[in-house]
């Protein structure tokens, strides 16, 4: 009852009694973007990305406003001065705020709702939780920075539920295993809409859909001995508990009773502490989940994270008009092409993480890194960085740096872990500083980032990088 009150009394006072900066920005761009007749949407190639997007076309169909979006993979003078001969307002969702003063000097008529680490240079209408002192890696997503707009535009507070997927794509509930700050109080308007629900619950990808022994098999955080990547293993695994894995089809995690989930959930960990995986480890195996109630129970959609690959598996693979359509309610033949993306994108993630376990690491002082040459799409490599370092195949004590070919030069994805974090670590940072040294750009946020640089300059990158890593990791 006390946190109840407690809750509530904290969401009246952050939005109605204390008019919390973030959301007098908010609304001051709403009503920006309402004083106009058509909008340019400008959003990110990922699921937050897309959730973003969704978010603003709903909101502004809902007005009646005429639209049109583009993806980009990345935002930079060349695409900026595309979208500035548009001459038409320009509302950046998931991206911008580290191209701020370019929009300023080509004098755009632009909204930016963003939450990478941004250039603290003044813009009007900049939405950025790092400029009211909440931080976008773990509190606020582009999606949640779109929704904040978007609620202030009208009654658009069903669309909480997008903000979360965007959220969850981002990984911002990965550090304290739930949504916190502003993230939590979106999640709890989008459960007084009832469009979200949350539980805890294991925290593996693919409650919804897969059959049981592959939802284990697949468990990266930790990784379990006997377990990831083991299907005999799993099946063992769970005969042995007397769990049943076929009725007429495979049976999914959603099909459990609450008594057997429980029993696996018990069992998964202590496996995980007779292997010696430290018990702050074990926790990650149970935590916060989010569901859509609004989707279809035994969907992708259903389920945050699940939406949140899905949109991946279309805007990484220049599918970005079926990623949107979804987001915007499509359930027929454009999800259901969506979802094909998602089979092959899975395969894809795999193959990735093959390619790293097989040509390995290779560590200097302070990172590690590999090259995926033209064998990972620039796009996702990220992903299977930080994939791979969840999964073992690395040493979690160093970040973890990939390149990949790219048509712009070479594609650098950085990941980074808590631990490093707190011992000084900013990968944005870092890799905005070291690509710009070399004659590239770089930026994202302290856990996560990326840089695009000149092809050739792989070494030269490597080592200015591993200085300045070394050093940010010295300062404290
Ligand atoms: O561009 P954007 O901010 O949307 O992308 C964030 C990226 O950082 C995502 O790929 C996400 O998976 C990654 N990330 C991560 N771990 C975190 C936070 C973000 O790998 N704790
Ligand atoms: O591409 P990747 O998933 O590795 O990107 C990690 C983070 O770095 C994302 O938030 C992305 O938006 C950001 N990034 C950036 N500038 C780049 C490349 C990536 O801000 N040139
Ligand atoms: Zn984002």
């Amino acid at each position: 009852m006390f946190r109840f009150w407690q809750q509530n009394l904290l969401r009246i006072s952050i939005d109605k009694v204390v008019m919390h900066p973030l959301f007098e920005k908010a609304d001051e761009c709403a009503r920006q973007i309402k004083g106009h007749t058509c909008a340019v949407i400008i959003s990110h190639i990922d699921a937050d990305g897309l959730s973003s997007a969704g978010i603003m076309c709903k909101a502004l169909e809902r007005d009646g406003m005429e639209y049109e979006t583009r993806f980009l993979k990345k935002l930079d003078l060349a695409a900026l001065e595309d979208i500035a001969n548009l001459n038409k307002m320009t509302i950046f969702t998931d991206l911008g705020s580290t191209m701020i003063d370019q929009i300023n000097a080509l004098g755009m008529d632009a909204i930016v709702a963003d939450h990478h680490q941004p250039k603290k240079i003044p813009h009007k209408h900049h939405l950025n939780p790092h400029l009211f002192g909440i931080d976008g890696a773990n509190e606020l997503s582009g999606s949640g920075a779109a929704y904040l707009i978007a609620r202030k535009m009208g009654p658009n507070r069903d669309l909480a539920d997008l903000a979360i997927v965007g959220a969850v794509g981002d990984m911002q509930d990965r550090r304290e295993g739930r949504l916190i700050s502003m993230n939590r109080q979106i999640l709890e308007e989008g459960i007084d809409v009832g469009v979200l629900s949350f539980e805890i619950d294991i925290r593996l990808f693919g409650r919804q859909t897969r059959p049981i022994y592959k939802l284990l098999e697949y468990c990266v955080d930790p990784y379990i001995p006997g377990i990831t990547g083991d299907e005999e293993g799993c099946i063992k695994f769970l005969r042995n508990l007397g769990v049943r894995l076929k009725d007429e089809d495979w049976r999914r995690w959603i099909d459990l009773h609450k008594e057997e989930k429980q029993l696996i959930v018990s069992e998964m960990m202590q496996l995980c502490l007779t292997s010696g995986i430290p018990a702050h480890k074990v926790q990650h195996l149970v935590g916060e989940v989010y569901t859509l109630l609004k989707e279809e129970k035994g969907t992708e959609l259903r389920d945050a994270s699940e939406y949140s690959t899905l949109l991946n598996a279309t805007a990484r693979y220049d599918h970005a008009d079926v990623g949107l359509a979804v987001c915007m309610g499509d359930r027929g033949l454009v999800y259901a092409h969506a979802r094909s993306l998602l089979a092959q994108h899975r395969q894809n993630l795999m193959e990735g993480l093959k390619l790293v376990k097989e040509q390995g690491v290779i560590a200097l002082q302070n990172l590690q890194y590999f090259h995926a040459g033209d064998s990972i799409r620039e796009t996702i490599v990220g992903i299977v960085a930080g994939m791979s370092a969840s999964m073992g195949e690395i040493n979690r004590d160093l970040p973890i740096i990939a390149f990949a070919d790219s048509e712009e030069g070479i594609k650098v994805s950085a990941r980074g872990t808590q631990d490093l974090i707190q011992q000084g670590l900013n990968l944005a940072v870092a890799l905005n500083e070291s690509a710009k040294e070399v004659g590239g750009v770089g930026g994202g946020h302290d856990i996560a980032a990326g840089a695009t640089i000149p092809r050739g300059c792989e070494e030269e990158f490597l080592s200015i990088l591993d200085a300045k890593i070394g050093a940010q990791l010295k300062r404290r």
